[in-house]
């Protein structure tokens, strides 16, 4: 049996702000549980959802030494489909609104989760054989694995993973104040380990010092190699760039599936969806006061609102979108100048436009079932889950060549009758707006090719079973 621990600072179902949610809750699933035992551990946040805090255990507690004080670290437990999931505990630093507040706290608050979590092991009675961890909230876990626990007897021979679903956050903070808090001496704080560009930087940490890096998508895994993409670290990822891997995202084919999901107002699969699939879209122009007819091209938008997703090309084209016969739906939070752009929009095209700046898993659902296409013209885009999920919902995605968007939507080519979706090269906002009439158009007159686009999205299969087995063979790779 291979123990492997996912480090995380957010998980499925317990609490979400993005992708790697997602996958910390789904991929150790989906893995063989005679060979694999996978558990993930993560901070336990006073913003969870109660229905879950309440149902976490006690297992144990201690006393750590962190940031020059003696402070308490709990750890509560709970299986969940199967998994168990670990929480670390302290009010202190877990206590916040959000899972991510102001960078100053964050880096000390995941410093301590990464020293926790690693100090907390002996008591758990589960010795991973490879710890996996996610992002820079846990690029400190291979630093303080190689150097201080090594030392000791039961921190011997544990390997780590890092990915990479994110580049763009790094964790960084001035030399100083991280020394201070993390305790690691002088040495780590020099540019071929922790330190870039004068300060501290605990992705870069963990990218040096773990046994494998990944990253979520083929695509991605080169891009960052280069100065564009590499966001100041593309140097560090060509000299690793042997122990560098893609391995693109899969999404959990039982929570998003449109012909069992409990959100949407239809339910349709493969066969049916050119009938059935239809119900959603009426429900949702209903629901938002939009006109009320069939044949609008409408297009769906579920994201954080940021300058990652290309709004700045949408906001550059709005008003010129929405002379066409179309009807956008929007969910998401972000940006302040996003969120009022779209507000402006639905205040000024009611009936085009509706703009729902909140946070909603069953709005989510239901624009994946209602809209035609999905529109997520992402400047980088490491994986991309939103669009497998449009794909499994028969949802067409409109999608900017890059990262995983590029790995994972097919081009429409009318010639050959092949594609899942449409995209576009340039990040351009012209390119982008002709490709949305592109779509539109052979929405509106091929209706049997548009629904044959439809069956190939539908069939297309980002289910876990492919990469989980990429993952496995990673993990057997590096414990022999
Ligand atoms: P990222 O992790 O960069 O935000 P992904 O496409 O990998 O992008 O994952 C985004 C996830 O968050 C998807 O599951 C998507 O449905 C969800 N999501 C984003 N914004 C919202 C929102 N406002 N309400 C509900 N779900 C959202
Ligand atoms: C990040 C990326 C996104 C990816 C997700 C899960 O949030 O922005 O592209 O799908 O992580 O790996």
């Amino acid at each position: 049996m291979k123990n492997v621990l996912f480090a995380t600072s957010e998980s499925v179902p317990f609490i979400k702000t993005g992708g790697l949610a997602d996958v910390a809750g789904s991929l150790p699933k989906c893995f063989p549980k005679d060979k694999y035992d996978v558990r993930v551990i993560m901070p336990k946040y006073l913003c969870m959802k109660q229905e879950y805090l309440d149902q976490l255990s006690y297992k144990s507690h201690f006393y750590m030494d962190f940031n020059w004080k003696n402070q308490y670290v709990g750890i509560l437990e709970m299986v969940h489909d199967g998994i168990t999931f670990y929480f670390i505990d302290n009010e202190e630093y877990f206590h916040g609104s959000t899972p991510y507040g102001n960078i100053r706290a964050d880096v000390e608050k995941f410093a301590f989760f990464s020293k926790a979590l690693l100090s907390a092991l002996p008591l758990i009675g589960f010795r991973p054989d490879i710890v996996h961890c996610h992002d820079w909230q846990t690029g400190l876990v291979p630093v303080y694995l190689k150097e201080r626990f090594q030392g000791d007897e039961f921190f011997r021979g544990i390997k780590s993973v890092m990915t990479i679903h994110n580049l763009k956050f790094q964790g960084v903070w001035d030399v100083k104040t991280i020394k201070s808090i993390t305790g690691l001496s002088d040495y780590f704080f020099t540019p071929d380990k922790l330190e870039a560009y004068k300060d501290s930087n605990y992705l870069k940490g963990g990218i040096v010092y773990a046994d494998a890096i990944t990253t979520v998508s083929n695509t991605y895994a080169e891009e960052i190699k280069t100065p564009f993409y590499g966001e100041g670290l593309d140097g560090l990822l060509r000299a690793r760039s042997n122990s560098l891997r893609g391995i693109v995202n899969g999404i959990d084919y039982h929570e998003y599936n449109p012909s069992t999901d409990a959100y949407i107002v239809q339910k349709y699969d493969a066969t049916n969806f050119r009938k059935e699939k239809v119900k959603n879209k009426r429900a949702m122009q209903e629901e938002f006061n939009l006109d009320q007819d069939d044949k609008k091209f409408m297009i769906g938008i579920v994201s954080r609102l940021t300058d990652q997703k290309g709004f700045d090309l949408i906001a550059y084209i709005m008003d010129e979108l929405c002379q066409e016969d179309i009807q956008i739906v929007v969910l998401g939070t972000g940006e302040e100048k996003y969120e009022n752009m779209f507000r402006h929009f639905d205040w000024k095209y009611g009936n085009k436009v509706a703009a729902n700046i909140y946070y909603s898993e069953a709005l989510s659902h239901k624009i994946y079932a209602a809209a035609d296409a999905f529109l997520m013209p992402s400047l980088f885009e490491p994986c991309g889950l939103s669009q497998l999920m449009s794909l499994r919902y028969g949802t067409v995605p409109i999608v900017r060549e890059t990262g995983g968007l590029k790995d994972t939507v097919i081009p429409y080519n009318e010639y050959e009758g092949t594609g899942t979706g449409f995209s576009f090269s340039n990040y351009n906002a012209h390119e982008m707006l002709g490709t949305i009439r592109y779509a539109k158009h052979i929405f509106n007159t091929k209706k049997r090719e548009w629904n044959k686009l439809i069956d190939r999205a539908m069939e297309a299969d980002f289910s876990w079973n492919v990469s989980a087995k990429k993952y496995a063979e990673m993990y057997d790779w590096l414990i022999g």
